[in-house]
């Protein structure tokens, strides 16, 4: 079967006094007053082992949400079992039955569950609606919908044949199981993940980050009122090392799809380095991680269209997207009115809670998360090659609310500039106006990462030139744009160096690694 390109999901705006926002409300106070009780689910066992693990929103931590229940060895030994033995009937079933399954997984999505699914990004994750609306509900029906097209496109690809002779391709699942391990900032991540292998015949044992496993459950939920068969996916939670040692020691891992820090993903790579001889196969390593992204300012730029771009692509939930722009190379000639435009834009956006829709910025992930940023913060405080030009405050009383900031160092190598910090932080430097080969020097050897970029220039050789000189520096490259909201079907999404392994989200390119093809020649 082939699946025609579908259009993308057209995302809700939540205007003051729509239905759409009153559904919405109503879906989070429901969720707010009813405590979650949430299990693993393996194979056809919903598992609750009684030792569990409370959700607070992070911007209301006093609040419980629910809580979840965790699992050990013995359940992650479990779920590799129900998914092994779910296996031979998945991948024997039809594509078009496989696909049918994602397909109303998305319409579900798109329809009946769109409010709770979104309630439960903004409430365990901190998204305003925007931000929700865009990942729980858009990009993930998205993914869901795509996918099913670009497997279709993949499946139709045959080699050619001659007389007496028909050759073809065979696109088989992976022999073994595959690992998904999702991150807490997308909750469009934590339905791909397992779900783009699976569609591909896959079986997958999935452990979400414990700060994202409220819209984790929701997703699942989803899945299953689909019509996913049990063992296909089975979704577990506990400790990441303890779960790393069961699955990645086990003969039949193959493959892992996962999205996280740079750190976790060296591990995971040494882990199953060090088991590779006991391995059936050579598994597929599919990873997205950190990234140090850029934005880089001709002296041909619009100031105002730079400053938009920063201001969102910096600050949009709380900076904690993977692809937030983080380092700023700014010209001297529109210094002045960059910065003074970037501190009107921060004086205009509100921080508090996802109740209260007119707040741009909510709070970060959790205390780790707020404590790591916050020592950033204090840094460029302590520091005489820094100041702190906008924000800089920070209060985690009630949530874990950091200011949107702005720091403007003189050293084009500050910590801030190359460190991955992951929250509401933007630092600044100030090239001479005419060093634009330096600036773009420095973008490119700054930082380890590889992730997204932007250049924002209205003079067409300098555009030439920045696309052809950081060819590598970034895998998504925006043009007088912000570098975050990649958008699937438009903007297939990775990175590579120490962004990860560049295995474009939402495009075919993804989906091959989950499949192994077998040639077939036959005389005739
Ligand atoms: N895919 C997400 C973005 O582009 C991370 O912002």
């Amino acid at each position: 079967f082939f699946y025609p390109l579908p259009a993308n999901e057209p995302v809700l705006g939540y205007a003051p006094g729509s239905k759409e926002k009153e559904l919405l409300q109503k879906a989070i106070q429901e969720m707010k007053a009813h405590k979650a009780d949430i299990p693993m689910y393996i194979g056809s066992e919903e598992v609750k082992t009684g030792k569990t693990v409370s959700l607070h929103p992070p911007h209301e931590h006093h609040h419980v949400l629910g809580h979840f229940h965790t699992g050990n060895t013995a359940h992650f030994n479990k779920a590799i079992d129900a998914a092994l033995a779910a296996r031979k009937a998945w991948a024997e079933l039809s594509w078009a039955n496989r696909a049918n399954i994602f397909l109303k997984a998305a319409d579900l999505l798109a329809t009946k569950y769109r409010y709770q699914v979104n309630a439960a990004t903004m409430l365990g994750q901190s998204k305003n609606a925007y931000q929700a609306e865009i990942d729980s509900a858009c990009e993930l029906i998205d993914f869901l919908r795509f996918n099913v097209h670009y497997l279709g496109e993949i499946y139709r690809q045959q080699p050619i044949s001659s007389p007496g002779v028909h050759n073809r391709l065979e696109f088989r699942p992976l022999e073994g199981f595959v690992v998904a391990i999702t991150p807490f900032n997308f909750t469009a991540i934590a339905g791909n993940l397992p779900s783009a292998p699976a569609l591909c015949g896959n079986v997958v044992v999935w452990k979400p980050s414990d700060t994202q496993v409220l819209a984790a459950w929701w997703v699942m939920k989803v899945f299953k009122e689909a019509g996913l068969p049990d063992g296909v996916i089975n979704l577990v939670y506990g400790d990441g090392p303890e779960f790393g040692n069961a699955v990645f020691a086990h003969r039949d891992f193959a493959g892992v799809h996962f999205t996280g820090s740079t750190r976790t993903f060296n591990h995971i790579w040494k882990t199953i380095g060090e088991n590779v001889a006991g391995y059936r196969t050579y598994p597929r390593i599919v990873g997205e991680t950190g990234g140090k992204d850029f934005v880089l300012v001709h002296k041909s730029a619009h100031a105002d269209a730079v400053v938009t771009g920063l201001a969102r692509g910096a600050f949009e939930y709380q900076g904690q997207k993977c692809s937030a722009a983080s380092r700023a190379y700014i010209p001297s000639n529109l210094a002045p009115e960059i910065k003074a435009g970037l501190q009107k834009a921060l004086q205009s956006m509100k921080m508090g809670t996802v109740e209260d829709f007119g707040n741009f910025i909510n709070a970060v992930i959790d205390e780790r998360s707020f404590d790591k940023i916050a020592g950033y913060i204090d840094k460029a405080k302590n520091d005489p090659a820094a100041r702190i030009i906008a924000g800089g405050t920070y209060d985690k009383t009630a949530g874990y609310f950091i200011e949107p900031t702005v720091i403007e160092t003189s050293d084009p190598r500050f910590v801030t500039m190359c460190e991955e910090i992951f929250g509401p932080v933007l630092t600044l430097y100030v090239y001479e106006a005419d060093a634009f080969e330096q600036a773009m020097d420095l973008v490119d050897n700054t930082s380890p990462y590889a992730l997204t970029g932007a250049v924002f220039a209205q003079d067409r050789a300098a555009v030439e030139r920045a696309t052809h000189r950081l060819s590598h520096s970034a895998g998504n490259f925006y043009i007088n744009d912000k570098p975050t909201g990649a958008v699937v079907g438009q903007q297939p999404f990775g990175g590579a160096r120490a962004s990860g392994t560049n295995d474009k989200a939402g495009s075919a390119l993804n989906l091959y690694r989950w499949l192994s093809a077998r040639t077939i020649k036959e005389n005739y």
